[in-house]
């Protein structure tokens, strides 16, 4: 099974590209994750959606390969970051590559609610009907004050946090297996 991380924050020491990256590692074993960059797509403009630059067409392809999308939200003033919402925006239009495919959303931040108005607003704008994607009910992976609970290598150090996580990784597995992958 292939899942795309798109991770909202372009920070070099981010929380949430760490948390993509071990994700990435630690359930290499259920699934391949890979972490699409967002960094590089040009601002969205409805003018130049036909023509889109290299990155772009790269970025698409990588989506619609993909089994599922994995998206890694910071939160900014309340909800998803500029560069999420650009991805998202260039992904909602043309060849609509999202349609029909499952998302599950996760995100860390160091204030105590970990990013719940973000995720919340991500999972209604996933099914703007540019989108389409199926959320995976339930299993909302919101760590908060992830600086106690993170170390400087990027590994989670709290083990209520890690069992968490290990139980929303087996629900997101069924969940895709049972209804969007074939696996044999
Ligand atoms: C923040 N931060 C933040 N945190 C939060 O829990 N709710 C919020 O609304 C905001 N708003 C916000 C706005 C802006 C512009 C910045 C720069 C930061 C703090 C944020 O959670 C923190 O910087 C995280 O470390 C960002 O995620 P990454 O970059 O570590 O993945």
């Amino acid at each position: 099974m292939k899942i795309a991380a798109i991770v909202g924050s372009t920070r070099k020491e981010s929380y949430n590209l760490k948390l993509a990256k071990y994700i990435q590692e630690r359930y290499q074993d259920k699934f391949t994750l890979d972490i699409v960059e967002i960094g590089d797509l040009p601002f969205y403009n409805q003018d130049t959606e036909n023509e889109p630059t290299a990155e772009v067409v790269e970025f698409k392809k990588r989506i619609k390969e993909a089994d599922a999308v994995l998206w890694v939200t910071p939160e900014y003033n309340g909800t998803i970051t500029a560069n999420m919402k650009n991805a998202i925006d260039w992904l909602s239009r043309v060849d609509q590559v999202m349609i029909g495919k499952p998302s599950w959303i996760a995100g860390a931040s160091m204030g105590a609610l970990g990013t719940v108005k973000a995720q919340a607003h991500l999972r209604d704008i996933l099914f703007a009907p540019g989108l389409s994607s199926p959320v995976l009910p339930g299993n909302e992976v919101l760590i908060g004050a992830v600086h106690e609970k993170m170390d400087e290598n990027g590994d989670l150090t709290d083990e209520a946090t890690i069992d968490f996580l290990d139980g929303v990784v087996d629900n997101v597995v069924q969940w895709l297996e049972k209804n969007y992958v074939v696996t044999n």
